[in-house]
């Protein structure tokens, strides 16, 4: 596995290179979540590259960037044990400069749920992700489903900048419990995943009501509110899978999303239906 931080480094090798590459990136903490879309970008993809890189800009002023959890050592050790091609791994100096051009999000769907209550962070998501996409070119970039609102801005992005690659969206990871893997459970006490258990319960809950016949939205989501009444909850929301409000569910096209907040941690979740 060959680590490179220079952006023109990675570009000019990258000419040397006449396969399709698939693209997975990260913010490090590497846990099972993103070995699975490592699998599926290294199965479906002659050449496969991570890049590690804790994004600045799509954290607000009141998060806090030095307490986000790094781990570069086992990152790099966990990259080369799943076999990945090339690690990019950049310094902030390598990616931003002073005076930046920066992509803003839509001014609905990128202010609407997670961008609600983080209004710069779904620009600080797209300007990124624009960057790493256009540094590497990839035939295929890999995404997890539980950043659902992230997959869908990032599509839309691709999409409306007439840009050359194939967005993969990949299951979410769940541990033996239930809880969908992310980096931010490690925030969690003992007593704090207990309470986090009610989250995917709460999916488990709406699924099995429409496996019932109850399509009615928000019907399903007063039982949902009720279920989670113990947690701070930021939202609940039945959306197509384009994103628009939908009064009752439509099977094969309904995402399901919560967020909530245990403690100092936001965790989000949803099911796709
Ligand atoms: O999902 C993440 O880890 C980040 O938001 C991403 C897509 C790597 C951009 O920094």
């Amino acid at each position: 596995m060959k680590i490179i931080s220079n952006p023109i480094e990675l570009k000019n090798y990258l000419k040397t290179i006449d396969k399709t590459i698939g693209f997975i990136p990260t913010m490090g903490a590497l846990h099972e979540g993103h070995l699975s879309l490592i699998k599926d970008a290294k199965k479906n993809n002659e050449f496969t590259i991570v890049s590690i890189f804790v994004n600045p800009t799509q954290f607000n002023a009141d998060e806090d960037l030095d307490k986000y959890p790094r781990r570069d050592e086992a990152d790099k050790k966990i990259c080369k044990l799943a076999g990945i091609d090339i690690l990019f791994f950049p310094n902030v100096n390598d990616i931003y400069s002073k005076d930046e051009v920066s992509i803003a999000s839509p001014n609905i769907r990128g202010y609407v749920l997670e961008g609600f209550t983080r209004p710069s962070h779904f620009n600080g998501v797209l300007t990124v992700v624009n960057k790493l996409l256009n540094i590497v070119n990839p035939s295929r970039a890999y995404f997890g489903k539980k950043d659902a609102q992230q997959l869908n801005l990032i599509s839309l992005m691709v999409k409306q900048l007439f840009m050359n690659v194939e967005i993969v969206a990949v299951n979410t990871v769940r541990d033996l419990d239930g809880l969908a893997l992310s980096s931010r459970n490690i925030y969690l006490s003992k007593e704090e995943r207990k309470k986090a258990l009610n989250i995917p319960g709460s999916l488990n809950l709406a699924s099995n009501l429409v496996k019932n016949g109850e399509l009615n939205s928000l019907k399903i989501i007063d039982k949902m509110r009720e279920s989670l009444k113990d947690l701070e909850i930021f939202y609940i929301e039945i959306l197509d899978r384009e994103f628009n409000q939908i009064k009752n569910i439509k099977l094969k096209n309904t995402i399901i999303l919560v967020e909530v907040k245990i403690g100092n941690t936001r965790l989000l979740d949803n099911i796709w239906l």
